[in-house]
């Protein structure tokens, strides 16, 4: 499919235009305090806020660098908790609210932020105990109805000297009939060291070749620095903070008989060297034989990327790419096509990126917009409003990357050097992840 759209780009009139597309416009997010008339208290309001959306990560052995669980918690790192509320930083929700609403959506609301600021400013009172934590926004997917488990324990196995060890692996899918997936969530089986997952079905076309990959490598699995690129079948993601989620009312990924499930785990060093034991990570869904709407996962990058054309030279502090991109090769043409959800995809030195709509009368729509990107929180975004795609309207990404010294992994407690980089083996990506329906 790629090197189809490969040898299509070389020599199709418009080729151009999809290499060199239009800037799209980027939304702005103001930062503010508006503060409150009379202080709130901890045990009123603050408390059961902190509680409800900081000790998901935020709790004795969770995966934020402290616990926000009590009173004594949340003064003893006031400051840094109203700054990071107030930059927007934390909880670590990433899209731009000036861009679009989604589901799920876990970051506070500008009162929220108000609140929490004003306890800070007017000298974190207590008041009156006994008020139960608010409730969390809707994770969860129902009963599950299938559970995918990994066939063996992996013990993470990172090339000298560094600390990332990303590895795919293929499990079974057991049905013997066409079933669509309406729920789907990642399990990580040691949490301590799986640092994001990336699930896709493999048809049974694509079985041989993924079955060729996994011959490659005695020990269970096979490496895979550069992660999954084909979204044709993209079935669900995770990183931390991610609880699985549910497809819209009536909307599921088909998977025939015969296929396979493809996981791509990303590891990295755990906190502690007691953690570093092997993972076996699980795969929950919720599956069902009949729905309305099938869904289409399209990626969205510049079929010339993955072969050498997305250098980022070491040093340079702001290296951008773009593409735009007609998405009726994948689905058909002339259809339109209803947009269910985003996600995007860059490496380490990703430091922000949009994807939005250019509409054939030249008007624009963002459909997610992350300022500042974060490698660790990547997410499927699923529009409170799905967007309609009409026939000739083009989809648009654009990625910027950071190689410069200031943004370098650090690896065993050093910095790394910063080096020429390219779309390749343990190098960046640049890829737009979108749900579709016809
Ligand atoms: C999904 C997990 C998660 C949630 C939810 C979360 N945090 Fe964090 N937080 C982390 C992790 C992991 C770190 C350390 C790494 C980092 O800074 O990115 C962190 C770091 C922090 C820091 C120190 C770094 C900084 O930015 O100053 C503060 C303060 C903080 N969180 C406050 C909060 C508050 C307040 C909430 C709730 C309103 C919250 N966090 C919700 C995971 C989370």
């Amino acid at each position: 499919m790629r090197r189809a759209i490969f040898v299509l780009c070389l020599f199709a009139p418009g080729c151009i235009e999809e290499v060199y597309p239009p800037d799209l416009a980027w939304c702005e997010d103001e930062l503010s305090v508006d503060k409150l008339p009379e202080v709130p208290t901890y045990a009123e309001t603050v408390g059961p806020l902190l509680q409800s959306r900081c000790t998901r990560c935020h709790r004795e052995g969770g995966i934020g660098t402290f616990a926000i669980e009590s009173y004594d918690d949340a003064v003893a790192h006031k400051d840094a908790i109203r700054r990071a509320v107030v930059e927007r930083t934390m909880p670590p929700w990433m899209p731009a609210k000036c861009c679009t609403d989604y589901e799920q959506d876990f970051s506070l609301t500008q009162e929220q932020i108000d609140l929490i600021a004003s306890w800070v400013d007017g000298g974190t009172p207590r008041g009156e105990p006994g008020i139960s934590p608010a409730e969390e926004p809707g994770f969860g997917l129902g009963p599950v109805t299938l559970t995918l488990d990994m066939a063996e324990e992996y013990e993470r196995n990172p090339p000298p000297g560094t600390n990332d060890d990303t590895r795919c692996f293929m499990l079974d899918w057991p049905e013997d009939e066409t079933k669509y997936v309406t729920g789907f969530r990642f399990v990580p089986g040691n949490a301590a060291v799986v640092h994001h997952a990336v699930v896709l079905v493999a048809g049974p076309d694509l079985v041989p070749t993924y079955e060729y990959y996994a011959q490659q490598d005695e020990a269970y699995g096979w490496s895979c620095p550069g992660g999954l690129v084909s979204g044709y079948g993209y079935l669900g993601g995770w990183s931390p903070g991610w609880e699985g989620q549910k497809t819209p009312d009536g909307h599921g990924h088909r998977v025939d008989p015969g296929s396979k499930v493809v996981v791509s785990i990303h590891y990295s060093a755990p906190a502690r060297a007691e953690q570093d034991l092997p993972d076996r990570s699980r795969i929950e869904l919720v599956t069902v034989d009949e729905v309305d709407h099938e869904i289409q996962a399209i990626s969205v990058f510049n079929a010339l990327w993955p072969w050498g054309g997305m250098p980022i030279p070491a040093g340079e502090k702001d290296v951008k790419y773009n593409v735009m991109y007609d998405p009726t090769d994948v689905v058909g043409y002339g259809q339109p096509l209803t947009l269910l959800s985003v996600n995007l995809h860059m490496h380490e030195r990703g430091k922000s990126g949009m994807i939005g709509i250019l509409r054939k009368d030249g008007t624009e729509e963002c459909l997610l917009q992350i300022d500042r990107y974060e490698h660790e929180w990547q997410g499927d975004y699923i529009f409170k409003e799905p967007k309609v795609l009409e026939p000739d309207d083009r989809l648009y990404l654009e990625c910027h990357f950071d190689n410069s010294e200031d943004n370098q992994r650090v690896v065993f407690g050093e910095k790394e050097a910063p080096r020429d980089l390219n779309w390749a083996e343990d190098g960046e990506m640049c890829v737009g992840f979108v749900a579709a329906t016809k």
